[in-house]
């Protein structure tokens, strides 16, 4: 059983409903490929069955590590980019409170995370350390290939504080690493260490990794149900597995409507949510789609915006600019609290009219005007919907993406799970910086730069 509920009714006015039945041997095809094994990318499609597949064992040893972590530590610092830390950051903004450094000084029980290595600002990380001098803190160094530069600074440097602050030994008890079973520079330094270690499955690709230690072990720390996150992709793997049915497989109608779309000349698709604990896991959708679905000069250009904030920044574009762009809305039914418009007296700011309603239901017709709104200048709405959101409900809707994802790169007859296109920019900046090994690219780009 599961509670997602996908709403397609916002793309009739544009494409023929019906005629996404077309898709349907289409996504057949693909959706045995994928199930099968046997398409681009068929190495990386452990994912697919990481839910059903995971060990009693490795949940335990996360839960562990995770009191253990939350009995030694004020701040846990994850240290990770892109696919390493976006999936934890997303979930646990996303079930988390809107204040957290507000909040925890009330609740105190479980450790605040922070995430760096996924920039190199000089300022983030030397006011972070300015904060760690004065807090109890522990490191979870999360890099699927071990060698990515961005956290591989941070390491250094964070290493190198928590030994200077608590001596070498107990900073090792403090230092927890997530890579690969048996390659690269952080698998060998974890191992001469004695770090605790976890791996990360050679056939899951980073943005496809939040339901493994990548995302388990963070989200266990911040004081969240992992269990009922994984039972919650359970439900959805179950589910996508039994069917590729377009009226009972939603993964598989949403990757055929965002495809239709795209056939039908829109492009970029807006990511809408009306909860700002949700722009995170906005952040971790675009990663999962733009890395997957952007190459071969082809692909639907994913962006984010959180309502009703941005009505008063993107809205102005999204109502009347260029006619390339469909929206789907992520809704949560239900909120945790419950908060009503009060009665007044003098009613000066005209508000009367909804006194005694939820902010909730506000925003709701809030989500309703405004979709009407945007369907009427030209832009197409697709609506998932959550009843309420929670590690089980969030738990379907990692699931539900990754495999839409998955489905949509095959229907752009791109590999949905490589991403050629990040070394490019790696390579010059290495060439830039004097790397053993790039002094021919380092004349030329110096040259282009008017340097030498
Ligand atoms: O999705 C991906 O594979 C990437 O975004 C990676 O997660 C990111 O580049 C970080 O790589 P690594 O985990 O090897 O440090």
């Amino acid at each position: 059983m599961i509670d997602l509920k996908l709403d397609i009714t916002g793309v009739k006015k544009f494409i023929a409903i019906e005629s996404l039945n077309t898709f349907q041997s289409e996504i057949d095809s693909h959706y045995k490929t994928l199930l099968m094994h046997t398409g681009r990318g068929n190495d990386f499609l452990g994912w697919l069955n990481t839910p059903s597949k995971m060990p009693e064992a490795l949940m335990r040893k996360i839960k562990i590590d995770a009191e253990a972590i939350r009995e030694m530590a004020e701040i846990l610092v994850v240290i990770g980019i892109g696919g390493s830390y976006l999936g934890a950051r997303a979930v646990i903004e996303a079930l988390g409170p809107n204040f957290p450094d507000l909040s925890r000084g009330i609740e105190n029980k479980y450790p605040r995370v922070i995430f760096a290595g996924n920039n190199i600002s000089e300022d983030y990380l030397a006011e972070l350390l300015g904060i760690l001098d004065k807090k109890e803190y522990a490191l979870a160094v999360i890099s699927k290939s071990g060698t990515t530069t961005e956290p591989a600074i941070a390491f250094r440097i964070l290493r190198k504080h928590i030994e200077q602050k608590y001596g070498k030994e107990t900073a090792r008890k403090r230092i927890f690493a997530i890579t690969d079973k048996s390659r690269g520079a952080l698998k060998k330094l974890a191992t001469d260490e004695g770090y605790t270690t976890y791996d990360i499955p050679d056939d899951v690709g980073g943005r496809y990794s939040v339901l493994t230690p990548v995302g388990l072990l963070p989200i266990a720390a911040a004081g969240f149900d992992i269990i009922k996150l994984v039972k919650g992709a359970l439900q959805m793997e179950e589910s996508f597995a039994a069917t590729s049915s377009l009226d009972k497989n939603p993964a598989a109608l949403y990757a055929v409507t965002r495809n239709a779309l795209y056939r039908a000349g829109k492009p970029v698709e807006i990511m809408v949510n009306y909860l700002p604990t949700l722009n995170y896991f906005t952040e971790w959708w675009k990663q999962l789609y733009g890395e997957s679905d952007g190459k071969q000069n082809r692909g639907i250009f994913p962006a984010g915006v959180t309502y009703t904030s941005d009505l008063h920044s993107m809205g102005q574009y999204i109502q009347e600019g260029l006619r390339v762009i469909f929206e789907t809305v992520l809704m949560i039914d239900e909120s945790k609290h419950e908060l009503r418009i009060p009665m007044d007296n003098d009613d000066l700011d005209g508000l009367n009219f909804i006194a005694g309603k939820r902010l909730g239901d506000v925003n709701y017709i809030a989500s309703q005007g405004t979709t009407l709104a945007h369907i009427d200048g030209g832009v197409p709405n697709i609506r998932i919907t959550l009843p309420v959101l929670n590690e089980n409900t969030l738990g379907q809707l990692i699931y539900f993406y990754e495999a839409a994802c998955a489905l949509s790169g095959y229907l752009l007859e791109v590999n949905p799970f490589d991403q050629p296109g990040v070394e490019a920019y790696k390579k010059n900046m290495f060439a830039l910086l004097g790397k053993p090994g790039f002094e021919a690219e380092s004349t030329i780009l110096k040259g282009r730069l008017g340097l030498e």
